[in-house]
């Protein structure tokens, strides 16, 4: 069976992780993706957080998987006329320098044009155009400068940045929608255009309802949906919102069983209020069902932090995953806090390639992430990463250089 990109070729000039994830599923969905890294050094990700000496890290191989890998200085003059044979030959350069980087090389959007006007030149960037554009940003300026540290943590703390790497793959996710988008706009056009994802613009995309509510909240003045404030005025600003789901149903993460000894024995309960019946008759309230103060969800509004140690007083008494079998018979929604360990042991994971077993030639076996996007037509076998240069040889082959020339190019360092 072919696959969605097969036939598409990148030129993945990408480095640490906002860019990288990018071409990783671009290369999942059957894309050809040469990374050219620097000789002799690689994507810097090769050495950082190494757990083995002298074998590419975990963050590397995590994050490069089914590419090729060519060693080329795209300084050199000789290695200059590789790269303007590898744009010819390419349909999509991504690219996550510092800004500016990739001009000073000298291979502006024009240049890149004359040399091949169908390519498209995709950038993660830190900022978009404004008074930060010429800055270097790392995954948590993005969650600061986007919005997700300010609102979140708790009321009585600093900002928090999150696990969930949001300013690097998720900007990584929006710059191959925007890649695809605009494969599919050169099928009419015959042309390529310049595609540019912005870390700040990601992360703020993904705390849409955060903005949703500055502004209903700056409208009504009353923080009902946080039960740390209950009737809060609010302030300025959206505040950090702890664990409410400040959306419509009120939800909060609870303990269980054992979390005197065990950090991740809790669960997140939402009171959604078709169930709200259930949920009194699960936790031993049935009064509530029909009690003024109960009974619907704007009474419950202001009482949320006395219902939710009601319910924790029930979730105390179950582990989370007897919690969590409970609950779904009733249809409450719920989920358990999981760990990484318990996320890697999980078999459904597993059996949907969502968590892969890879082996690598000098690592031998390890765990990654799959491809999170199921493609019916288009399944994704996840491959190793490529040892620094291991394709250099077959890429500059097929680019026509021959095996003298190859061979120059080594001598002089130039691959
Ligand atoms: N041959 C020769 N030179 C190469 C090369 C190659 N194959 N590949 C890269 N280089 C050069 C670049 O041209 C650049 O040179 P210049 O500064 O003289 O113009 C240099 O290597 C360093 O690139 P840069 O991107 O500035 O790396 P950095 O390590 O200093 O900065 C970031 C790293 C991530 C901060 C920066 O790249 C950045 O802000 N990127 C955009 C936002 C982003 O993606 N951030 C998230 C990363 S997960």
């Amino acid at each position: 069976m072919g696959k969605a990109l097969d036939g598409i070729r990148i030129l993945d000039f990408t480095h640490v992780q906002s860019g990288p994830t990018c071409t990783q599923l671009l290369a999942w969905f059957g894309a050809d993706v040469i990374k050219v890294e620097r000789a002799g050094a690689g994507d810097i990700t090769r050495e950082q957080l190494r757990d083995i000496p002298d074998v590419d890290s975990l963050y590397f191989t995590m994050l490069n998987h089914n590419k090729r890998s060519i060693t080329l200085d795209t300084k050199h003059p000789r290695g200059k006329s590789v790269l303007e044979s590898l744009v010819r030959h390419c349909d999509v350069l991504v690219e996550n320098f510092a800004p500016g980087a990739l001009d000073r090389m000298g291979f502006t959007w024009e240049r890149i044009q004359e040399l091949n006007p169908r390519m498209i030149v995709a950038s993660v960037k830190g900022f978009g155009p404004g008074p930060y554009e010429d800055c270097k940003v790392y995954e948590n300026v993005a969650q600061c400068a986007g919005g997700a540290a300010s609102t979140t943590g708790f009321d009585d703390g600093p900002p928090l940045v999150t696990g969930a790497q949001i300013g690097d793959s998720g900007t990584g996710l929006h710059l191959a929608l925007g890649i695809v988008a605009a494969l599919y706009q050169r099928q009419t056009t015959g042309r390529g255009q310049r595609v540019l994802a912005a870390m700040q613009d990601g992360v703020l995309n993904l705390c849409r309802v955060k903005l949703r509510d500055q502004q209903r909240l700056d409208r009504t003045r009353v923080m009902h949906e946080y039960p740390q404030y209950p009737d809060g005025a609010f302030g300025a600003a959206v505040p950090r919102a702890g664990n409410a789901s400040g959306g419509g149903q009120p939800g909060s993460i609870l303990k269980c069983k054992g979390w005197e000894t065990d950090p991740n024995a809790y669960i997140y309960f939402i009171t959604q209020a078709p169930v709200w019946p259930a949920i009194c008759e699960v936790i031993g309230k049935p009064g509530w069902v029909t009690e003024p103060d109960y009974a619907t969800p704007k009474a419950r509004l202001p009482r949320l932090a006395e219902i939710f140690t009601a319910i924790e007083d029930w979730t105390k008494t179950k582990d989370k995953f007897e919690a969590m079998a409970i609950l779904n018979e009733f249809d409450i929604p719920c989920g358990p806090i999981l760990s990484m360990k318990e996320l890697a042991e999980e078999p459904s994971l597993r059996a949907t390639g969502t968590i892969v077993e890879v082996d690598h030639p000098k690592r031998g076996k390890y765990l990654s992430v799959g491809n999170p996007i199921k493609l019916s037509d288009s399944p994704t076998e996840v491959t190793r990463s490529p040892l620094l240069g291991e394709h250099t040889d077959e890429v500059l082959g097929e680019l026509g250089l021959a095996g003298e020339e190859i061979a120059q190019l080594r001598a002089i360092g130039v691959i």
